[in-house]
């Protein structure tokens, strides 16, 4: 390839790689198989009750039979996968990008590099993702299935503990608003807090559910000072202060910030919450733009339907069970206070959601399929330069989580010491990034190699256990 080094892929059994087309793939595979087939179980349940020859009737028959028709594919798509079978074209399906995915397909192919087993990790994940959708796509009443739908809520429910926590401490800010944007000392600790609060956040996304319980979940969202200080060790490359400083410089520039949004749930919660953060209680940003995955995306991505029943959801009574609000009945209120002013910036347009057209609020934005696309970053300009230019006119583009730090890096094999600036390749200094990324995939860049040893020596899979992460900032070019 014209890349400096080699792809990460699962021809290297003691990457992660190898373990997830061997068990997680598998795994969130018959997941979704299970999901399909309670519906279909349902759909011949009701069967019976409907009048025999109705449009009802042969409606749930077509979407029954669908459902099977679905099932039976991600049964061959394992088989194919376990057997090392070669991936293969996406079907002409009418959504974009198929042409595009089969084009690197048939490179793929030309290098013998086209099977489960021999292919690049990075794009054959992404692949996998755009062939499930190619599946529900090419049918009458599956179009919109979401098969991770009922995970990403059941999940969102189990985090209202760290939710109302979280909530209360922005409720704690409200009575220091003023004292807090006349003094940067105070200003920049909070900063970090709110930087961490957010990193961390990114800690439980679904696709590594395969080997996480939901006590793993809750501990990682334990949020708070002390929690924080005690994992600001595992922080294996801190550029905290050099964001914190460049907003600074900011000061009256209306700044707009993007994020590039990773898991749905509470990860998206610490988003709004840092947002929130930015546009509220410092004065350097007047607008944030929330970037989603277009299609069901890793598990646990956030589609505009996440986001846009994320507010619903935390206002509702019957959401969240109240007794999770253990510092007493005030916290409902500041967790509604908190989310009215949300929805709020949403409705002004001081948040906003950037996809194609929004008919919902109203607004307009280049194309966002860009993130579902099988490239590194570094091809943005080429691939879509509209949103390339779109994201020219930001202040600071926030991407977060794992995947977004494989695309960024390109999940090439770069050496541990290699500069973050070098890793992005063409894609830095465009706009300034700001990338918040635990652990979950082996490439790493921009750590001493001392530090990378002694983590090696002692036996930590810290590349891939979601216990350390990085917060690695790169500013415009002058
Ligand atoms: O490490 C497992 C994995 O599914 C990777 O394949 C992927 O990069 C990542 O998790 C998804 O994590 P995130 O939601 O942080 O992008
Ligand atoms: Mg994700």
């Amino acid at each position: 390839s014209e890349y400096p080094y080699p792809p990460y892929d699962p021809t290297d059994k003691s990457g992660f790689s190898y373990d997830t087309v061997v068990k997680r793939w598998p795994i969130i595979l018959t997941g979704i198989i299970d999901t399909i087939y309670r519906i279909d179980h349902d759909i011949s349940v009701s069967l019976p009750s409907l009048t025999a020859g109705s449009t009802e009737e042969t409606q749930a028959q077509t979407k029954f039979a669908e459902g099977k028709a679905i099932i039976e594919k991600i049964s061959q798509l394992k088989y194919d996968m376990a057997r090392d079978r070669p991936l293969e074209c996406i079907p002409a399906d009418g959504e974009v990008y198929a042409d595009e995915y089969n084009e690197v397909l048939n490179q793929l192919a030309e290098q013998k590099h086209n099977t489960w087993f021999t292919a690049p990790w990075l794009y054959a994940e992404c692949y996998l993702y755009r062939l499930l959708r190619s599946f529900v796509t090419q049918t009458v009443h599956w179009k919109s299935f979401d098969p991770f739908y009922a995970q990403k809520e059941e999940t969102f429910r189990g985090s209202s503990k760290a939710i109302y926590q979280l909530a209360t401490t922005i409720h704690e800010l409200d009575a220091e608003k003023q004292s807090i944007r006349d003094d940067r000392g105070k200003l920049a600790i909070l900063f970090k807090e709110m930087i961490q609060m957010c990193l961390w956040g990114n800690a439980t996304d679904l696709s590594l559910l395969t080997h996480m319980s939901h006590d793993d979940i809750a501990h990682l969202q334990t949020v708070g000072k002390e929690a924080q200080a005690a994992r600001l060790e595992f922080i294996l490359k801190d550029d905290q202060d050099k964001v914190i400083s460049y907003l600074e410089s900011l000061k009256d520039k209306d700044a707009r910030v993007d994020f590039v949004l990773d898991n749905a749930g509470f990860e998206l919660f610490t988003d709004f919450v840092f947002a929130d953060f930015l546009v509220t209680y410092t004065p350097y940003v007047k607008k944030v733009v929330f970037h989603p995955k277009l299609i069901p995306w890793f598990v646990s991505d956030v589609t505009p339907s996440d986001f846009k029943s994320t507010i619903p959801s935390l206002f509702s009574e019957s959401f969240f069970n109240p007794s999770n609000a253990s510092g007493g009945p005030q916290q409902h209120e500041y967790l509604q206070k908190m989310v009215t002013r949300w929805q709020s910036y949403l409705d002004s347009g001081v948040f906003t959601l950037a996809v194609p057209v929004d008919t919902e609020l109203g607004q307009s934005h280049p194309k966002g399929d860009f993130w579902t696309g099988p490239w590194p970053y570094w091809d943005l300009q080429e691939k879509a330069p509209e949103l390339w230019e779109d994201l020219r006119g930001s202040s600071l583009v926030v991407f977060k989580g794992d995947l977004n730090y494989r695309k960024l890096t390109g999940d090439i094999k770069w050496p541990v010491t290699t500069p973050f600036e070098t890793a992005v390749g063409s894609f830095g200094g465009v706009f300034p990034i700001l990338s918040l990324r635990t652990n979950k995939a082996d490439v790493v860049v921009d750590v001493p190699q001392e530090v990378a040893d002694k983590l090696d020596a002692a036996g930590e899979k810290w590349r891939v256990n979601g216990k350390y992460a990085l917060v690695s900032f790169l500013p415009r070019r002058a």
